[in-house]
């Protein structure tokens, strides 16, 4: 059977034949066991729903089989024959542009050169999750392969409620993932309605269709470790940055102090995750003695080299031997998974990674306590060093949290705060999304590198541009950005579909895209499919992360990310999607994003400058409301620039008012 004929066939009649468990991929995890008796029949009964009634009797022992040996039903006798990876556009079957784009988007997020458990449907995140199980991917392909321009197919967490009338300027897909009833939201109601097969984590960008790889956290890396030397003043040309884990986010920093110019030391206790690294060229040099690592690095930091090393034991070593060393460290941070500190996040101090490892399955309680107790010395550490003068921020990995769970010494003098800020807060709250610059990317629909090439030309040229005439307070923004995209062929950043990433405003981001709007009218360019992460201006409400640095109390409301994709949906977006959960977990955050083909029409080019416009100041308008000075400076520049935008202004108050 052809990739053509599959795709249009959707569930089949007859059934495929069992496939066998493959061993040689990564698989998620067994799930945690939550169901009662009663509830894995309605498991069974809802998986049941997609299949004639003729099937059942030999579906069911084997779907109930994959819920008690994974926790989930995959239907893993369902997944296609075809390779699954992002094609070019024109191989899709289909009578809509932008349906083709979202079955490549969605093999993109699937193919096992990027996903992260693919024959679970995980793109990443351990439970960023595409569809719940195959007989979602073959029905939405095929609906996506039968629709037209004038209908909308309607998605529930991965499960396709079928395809409605709507019309040619609606979006093409509207998707929710994980919206729960808010008292229905704590992690194991996760796990309880997912095994129930009604509702799934969608993650940020795996179940909105918009992952583009490791490129995006390399950028947003990159950007974090340049304004972290901006912040304390200083260039990164020997300077030196130290943090933790080589994993799968955390692996990016070595490369991205790499770009940024700096030394990078990153600590990582699987000597398998540094490997991973190292063969990828992520991380240039790896030692396992802290004597060896001391030399090396007083050599890199005064050659003011640009150099990344990883050293193979535990962090807390290196901050407590550099501290003896007295090594001044300029920027410190941690990505070692806090967020998950019980469970293999985070490896105590002071025993080998096998050691751990045993310590955590045969004596939890113990190994909490060394936990514990590692983060107290490493905090201690961090300390020492920051009292000497080095800028610590924590990166989002609920480090300052667990330590202050730990009784370490990492509290503010109020009480109420941290000693350290967040990497939002500090970084790319004031300096990147108050002012509106945010993680723009897009795809080239046609597979070309020859069209990718042609895109990073276009949008640095109109960067250039724009920077002749930016204020003052955006020109590092620019600079940086038009340095990356001038580097991003060399760095080799693309796996899987064609993308770039780079930090815009809504004026860069309006008229980037349509240069290539144009260009694709010329026919020097395929179709482009325009998004962006959710971590960015307007797209997530996250108390601890992305509104981290809204400070008049509205962090814990989700109103900005609501209003973002209903906006988007009706000013012109091919998709768009709303989750909760993503990143910092499940009930912590509402994200939402979108998808744009832009297919060199006039209609492409009214909808781009309509809704890239909302996508981005709404998110200022709210920032600006919460009194953040740069987002004011920002919404006033974007209502002298379209007179239909009127933002209420918040009047600031005298503090001593209240003396
Ligand atoms: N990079 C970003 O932009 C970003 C943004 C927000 C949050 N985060 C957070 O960063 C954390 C890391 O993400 P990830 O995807 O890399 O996770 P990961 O689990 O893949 O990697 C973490 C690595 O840390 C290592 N590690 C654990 N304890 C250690 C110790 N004491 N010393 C040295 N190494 C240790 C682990 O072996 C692991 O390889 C997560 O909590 C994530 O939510 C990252």
């Amino acid at each position: 059977m052809t990739f053509t004929e599959e795709i249009i066939q959707g569930i089949p009649s007859q059934l495929p034949n069992p496939k066998t468990y493959d061993t040689k991929i990564n698989h998620a995890p067994k799930r945690k066991e939550i169901l009662s008796v009663e509830e894995k029949k309605l498991a069974l009964q809802n998986a049941l729903r997609y299949f004639e009634p003729k099937h059942h009797a030999t579906l069911l022992p084997e779907f109930k089989k994959e819920l008690e040996t994974y926790g989930r039903i995959y239907m893993y006798r369902f997944m296609p024959d075809h390779k699954i990876f992002a094609r070019s556009i024109d191989e899709y079957p289909g009578k809509s542009t932008a349906a083709k784009a979202i079955m490549l988007m969605i093999q993109n997020n699937l193919d096992h050169e990027v996903a992260q458990h693919p024959h679970e449907l995980i793109t990443y995140g351990g439970n960023g999750a595409v569809f719940q199980n195959w007989a979602q991917y073959r029905l939405v392909m095929k609906y996506l392969s039968e629709m037209t321009d004038e209908q909308t197919l309607v998605m529930y967490s991965g499960h396709p409620l079928g395809l409605f009338p709507s019309h040619k300027d609606a979006p093409r897909c509207v998707v929710t993932n994980g919206m729960m009833i808010p008292n229905y939201s704590q992690p194991d109601d996760w796990e309880k309605f997912n095994a129930l097969g009604v509702t799934q984590y969608g993650q940020m960008t795996a179940g909105s269709y918009m992952y583009i790889g490791p490129q995006g956290i390399v950028h947003g890396t990159t950007i974090t470790v340049l304004n972290g030397f901006r912040k304390i003043n200083r260039s990164p040309r020997g300077g030196l940055f130290v943090t933790s884990g080589l994993g799968g986010m955390s692996g990016a920093q070595p490369k991205a102090g790499n770009i940024a110019g700096c030394v990078t030391v990153c600590a990582e206790v699987n000597p398998k995750a540094t490997h991973t690294r190292h063969n990828q060229g992520w991380v240039d040099e790896v030692i396992s003695n802290i004597d060896s690592l001391i030399t090396r690095v007083k050599q890199a930091v005064s050659g003011k080299e640009t150099v990344s090393i990883a050293y193979n034991g535990n962090v807390v070593d290196v901050w407590e031997s550099f501290a003896e060393a007295e090594i001044h460290i300029d920027l410190g941070s941690d990505q070692t998974s806090l967020h998950n500190p019980w469970a293999g996040g985070y490896y105590p101090v002071g025993m080998t990674y096998e050691a751990a490892n045993e310590l955590m399955a045969n004596d939890p309680e113990a190994f909490k306590k060394a936990v514990q107790e590692s983060l107290r010395r490493q905090t201690e550490a961090i300390n020492l060093h920051t009292a000497r003068g080095t800028y610590f921020f924590d990166y989002g990995n609920a480090f300052l949290l667990e330590a202050s769970r730990a009784g370490a010494d990492i509290m503010a003098d109020n009480g109420i705060d941290f000693r350290y800020p967040s990497y939002v807060q500090d970084i790319m709250g004031p300096m990147c999304f108050d002012y509106g610059f945010g993680p723009f990317r897009w795809v080239c629909a046609s597979g070309k590198s020859e069209d990718l090439k042609k895109t990073d030309a276009i949008a640095c040229s109109v960067l250039e541009e724009i920077k002749k005439n930016a204020p003052k307070e955006i020109q590092q923004q620019m600079a940086d950005n038009i340095q990356w995209i001038n580097g991003a062929q060399e760095n080799k950043l693309v796996v899987g579909s064609q993308a770039r990433i780079l930090y815009a405003d809504s004026e860069g981001r309006i008229k980037i895209a349509s240069a290539f709007n144009k260009a694709i009218a010329n026919g020097e360019i395929g179709p482009v499919v325009l998004g962006r992460d959710h971590h960015d201006v307007s797209g997530t409400d996250s108390p601890y992360r992305e509104t981290s640095n809204i400070y008049d109390g509205s962090q814990f409301t989700a109103d900005m990310a609501i209003h973002n994709v209903i906006g988007d949906s009706f000013r012109g977006a091919s998709w768009v999607s709303i989750h909760n959960g993503g990143g910092v977990g499940w009930g912590e955050v509402i994200n939402g994003g979108f998808g744009m083909v832009l297919d060199g029409s006039t209609d492409a080019q009214r909808r781009l400058e309509s809704m890239l416009f909302w996508d981005v100041n709404n998110g200022i308008a709210r920032r600006s409301w919460a009194r953040n000075e740069e987002a004011v400076f920002a919404i006033k520049r974007a209502m002298a620039s379209n007179p239909n935008l009127k933002v209420t202004l918040p009047n600031f108050v005298d503090k001593n008012l209240f003396n």
